[in-house]
């Protein structure tokens, strides 16, 4: 990673850890709730998809302050879809962001209470933002569509009805498309509609981030089978334990690095085509191919 984009994630990273528990903390609520939410969300993680959402905001000359709200829904929805991917009865994960995951501290029932928690105040983050209401009601049925079952939780569904079972590229793509890339694509189409993208902008950040959401997911499968432990804050070989389907299962290692190379190089040609100010977003694309967390 360059320096020039590790001190850009670095301060939005900042930013974004201070705003998104004051959006927590300030709600009237249980305090084991409130608790359990706060720990994940102060657990960290890359918040990649808010400084995706961050930098194409900028692309179009506007200031990031205008996103943060809907940012911050983002991150909040990921990070519930993290609390339960790791439950038992799913992945059945016990490290997550270097910490023990959210059920191993607080328990099942308030694991999946907090991640509930954290997917429905989402909602009303980007309600009460100061955005247009045109604009609110585009952002809140694009994430909503992102998110549910056409989205990323119909990813995870596939991605269970997946695991010991052999299964195509083509139906590996849709489980990818859908349980990672959905939310990737919406952190850029919500930049745009902040943006006033025009149609054909909007067309072209679209492609570039379906390219680099399936990237995002394979450089996650290599991950989970090369990746250290200290790096990625998650134990490695969980997807062999669970039987699941992979791209480096699929295509070998190599195989799923060529893929992945492939999508950025698509991806980029679709950022070109948008004509927007591309430096930082093409830098977070590559960092997306490279990265070891
Ligand atoms: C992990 O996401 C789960 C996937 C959808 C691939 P991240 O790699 O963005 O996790 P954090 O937010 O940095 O912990
Ligand atoms: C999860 O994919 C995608 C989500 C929507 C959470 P994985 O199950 O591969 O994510 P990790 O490896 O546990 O972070
Ligand atoms: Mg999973
Ligand atoms: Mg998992
Ligand atoms: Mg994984």
């Amino acid at each position: 990673m360059t320096s020039d984009l590790s001190s850009y994630m670095n301060e939005c990273k900042k930013l974004l850890d201070e705003e998104l528990p004051a959006y927590i903390d300030r709600l009237e609520m249980p305090e084991s709730l409130k608790d359990a939410m706060l720990y994940s969300i102060h657990a960290g993680g890359k918040r990649i998809r808010p400084i995706l959402m961050l930098a194409t905001v900028e692309a179009f000359g506007h200031s990031i302050k205008e996103a943060i709200p809907v940012a911050c829904a983002v991150e909040m929805i990921h990070t519930y879809s993290l609390i339960h991917d790791d439950l038992p009865a799913m992945d059945n994960d016990d490290l997550r962001r270097g910490k023990p995951t959210n059920h191993i501290v607080f328990g099942e029932a308030t694991a999946i209470l907090a991640g509930d928690a954290l997917l429905t105040q989402s909602f009303e983050l980007i309600a009460d933002s100061n955005l247009t209401s045109e604009q609110k009601v585009d952002l809140i049925k694009l994430l909503s569509h992102a998110a549910g079952p056409s989205g990323m939780v119909g990813g995870q569904m596939a991605d269970l009805d997946g695991e010991k079972q052999e299964l195509t590229l083509e139906q590996l793509e849709y489980i990818h498309h859908h349980k990672t890339g959905k939310l990737l694509v919406f952190s850029i189409m919500a930049g745009a509609i902040i943006g006033h993208a025009t149609s054909h902008q909007r067309e072209h950040l679209r492609a570039f981030g379906e390219h680099i959401g399936l990237s995002f997911q394979i450089s996650d499968d290599i991950l989970d089978v090369e990746g250290e432990e200290g790096k990625i804050g998650k134990l490695p070989g969980s997807d062999e334990t669970n039987e699941k389907s992979t791209y480096p299962k699929l295509l070998t290692l190599d195989g799923a690095k060529e893929k992945l190379n492939h999508h950025f190089k698509e991806g980029l040609a679709h950022l070109t085509a948008a004509n927007v100010q591309k430096d930082t977003l093409q830098s977070i694309a590559k960092f997306i191919v490279e990265r070891d967390h």
